[in-house]
């Protein structure tokens, strides 16, 4: 668009780089206007930059009209000549010759005045929080973590896989899908026992959107030895937790020839990665939600602060090797630890073979380790069927990685390549074989050992952010009675 005869220069260049006394045009949307007898300042945001420009207006040069029409949240474009600035904060603004008023935003109506919102308030403006500095931080180290994550594998040479969307296969063995028919709700077609004919329906059975992509990461795998998916997850699981999503990110590597300790390096090895890429490519915008973290823990009580700041917590865990020990050993620390002792925890730990909830883990994390931990060799009673099993015949190769305020950032686990065991523990689990007869021919032919895990990609956000609550690092969240937007 030349709108003004000129292209546009993105603010995030004007600002770094570009000259003085250089006539240039800029776009965004107002942030403030500052009114005085002889000038007027507009702060400008085009998303490129955490940072507004400074647009200096001297009102006899621009239509009243015009000028009267402009207010927070409207929609601009000024052309002008960059110079430099005398305020302090900024190198350069623009001293505006010409104002283009693409859309006005009503000051009475416009939600987004320039004060301090709730991040409740702006769940519910989830269609307007972009225009705010947190979610454009956000929304801007997202974007520099899903490039991370790719160029990560792809300069391990993993290969990327899409794994489908809909699938007929329950991976997790969980049965908290979400059903994708036609059918019609009201009146579907039933056989002659009364059940729900899905022969009808689109696939000709039932389905579902998928939890993972894990099992056919894996048949690609067992081909092209290491590959990852990173694709939309989903889960109708009831949980309306800060660390919950019905709808989320997952990255999945699957690697031949791998084992629990190969899994386990490569999974720490990548947390390191992109924490480090994060510090290296994101640094403007994560010294604001530092700042904006150290203002928020200024309002809680002081025994629930953190003691670290972000950035401090973001090297800290790049620089510490992660705490690596067995469900056993964990189950042991809990058991002896006083909030177990004193019934602190909602779920006291009583033996051998609890499941480990999200306070135990941070426990762990938090106050006996205090760095991430990971724990393997988990009960095969509350893991996957897909696990390999250890030798005692009680435990299975799990790992899972632990991060502070966090809890389980990573799941994952070698595989069982035994084609008997693995069938015999999905006879266990009363896992309808049929459905994955695919899956165990891998087994069948040409097995080989290999191990995978799948990352949270909003658990790592939350990280790597220090937001508190899953909702504000995904730009349209999903969760129990929520799909508004
Ligand atoms: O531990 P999970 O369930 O593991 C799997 O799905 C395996 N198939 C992974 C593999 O081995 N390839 O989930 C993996 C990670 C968790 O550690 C957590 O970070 C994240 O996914 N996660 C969720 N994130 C947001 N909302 C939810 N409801 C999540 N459930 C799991
Ligand atoms: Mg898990």
């Amino acid at each position: 668009m030349l709108d003004h005869g000129i292209k546009r220069t993105k603010i995030k260049e004007l600002l770094l780089t570009g000259e003085v006394d250089r006539e240039v045009v800029a776009k965004g949307w107002v942030r403030t206007k500052r009114e005085s007898k002889n000038v007027i300042f507009i702060t400008l945001n085009d998303g490129s930059t955490m940072h507004n420009l400074q647009v200096v207006v001297e009102p006899e040069t621009i239509a009243r009209d015009i000028l009267d029409r402009i207010h927070t949240g409207a929609g601009l474009s000024v052309r002008g000549i960059l110079i430099e600035s005398p305020g302090a904060g900024q190198r350069v603004e623009l001293k505006a010759n010409d104002i283009i008023l693409y859309g006005e935003a009503d000051p009475e109506e416009y939600p987004l005045q320039p004060k301090k919102h709730s991040l409740e308030f702006l769940r519910e403006k989830a269609h307007l929080r972009f225009r705010t500095n947190t979610f454009g931080a956000v929304t801007r180290v997202r974007h520099v973590m899903i490039f991370a994550i790719h160029k990560f594998f792809n300069d391990k040479g993993f290969y990327n896989i899409h794994s489908p969307i809909i699938t007929g296969s329950d991976a997790e063995g969980a049965g908290e899908m979400f059903r994708v028919t036609i059918l019609d709700p009201v009146k579907p077609p039933l056989n002659e026992k009364g059940e729900v004919d899905y022969s009808e329906d689109f696939f000709g059975k039932p389905t579902n959107l998928t939890v993972s992509g894990q099992l056919e990461a894996e048949l690609a795998a067992l081909a092209m030895s290491d590959v990852y998916t990173f694709g939309p997850t989903f889960r109708a699981e009831n949980s309306n937790t800060s660390r919950h999503l019905a709808e989320f990110w997952m990255i999945e590597p699957e690697m031949a020839f791998y084992d629990i300790h190969d899994d386990m390096d490569l999974a720490e090895e990548m947390l390191k990665y992109l924490v480090k890429y994060s510090l290296d490519h994101c640094r403007e915008d994560l010294d604001f939600l530092a700042k904006r973290l150290e203002d928020e823990e200024k309002n809680k009580k002081q025994e629930e602060r953190s003691s670290m700041g972000l950035i401090e917590k973001l090297e800290f865990v790049l620089n510490n090797d992660f705490e690596r020990i067995t469900y056993t050993q964990a189950i042991d620390i809990l058991m002896n630890s006083k909030p177990n002792k004193q019934k602190k925890f909602q779920f006291v730990i009583e033996k051998w073979g609890a499941d480990m909830q999200s306070e135990h883990e941070r426990y762990l994390v938090e106050k006996h380790f205090k760095k991430p931990v990971i724990i393997t060799d988990y009960p095969r009673e509350i893991k996957a069927f897909y696990m390999k099993q250890n030798a005692d015949g009680k435990t299975v190769r799990a790992m899972d990685v632990l991060f502070p305020q966090i809890g389980e950032i990573i799941g994952g686990s070698q595989r069982e390549e035994v084609l008997e065991k693995l069938r015999q523990r999905i006879r266990e689990m009363h896992i309808p074989e049929e459905t994955l007869w695919w899956y165990l021919e891998t087994r069948k032919f040409g097995t080989v050992p290999h191990a995978g895990f799948g990352l949270g990609f909003e658990r790592l956000m939350l990280f790597i952010t220090g937001m508190g609550n899953i909702r504000d690092v995904i730009p349209f969240p999903r969760a129990p009675l929520n799909a508004e937007f």
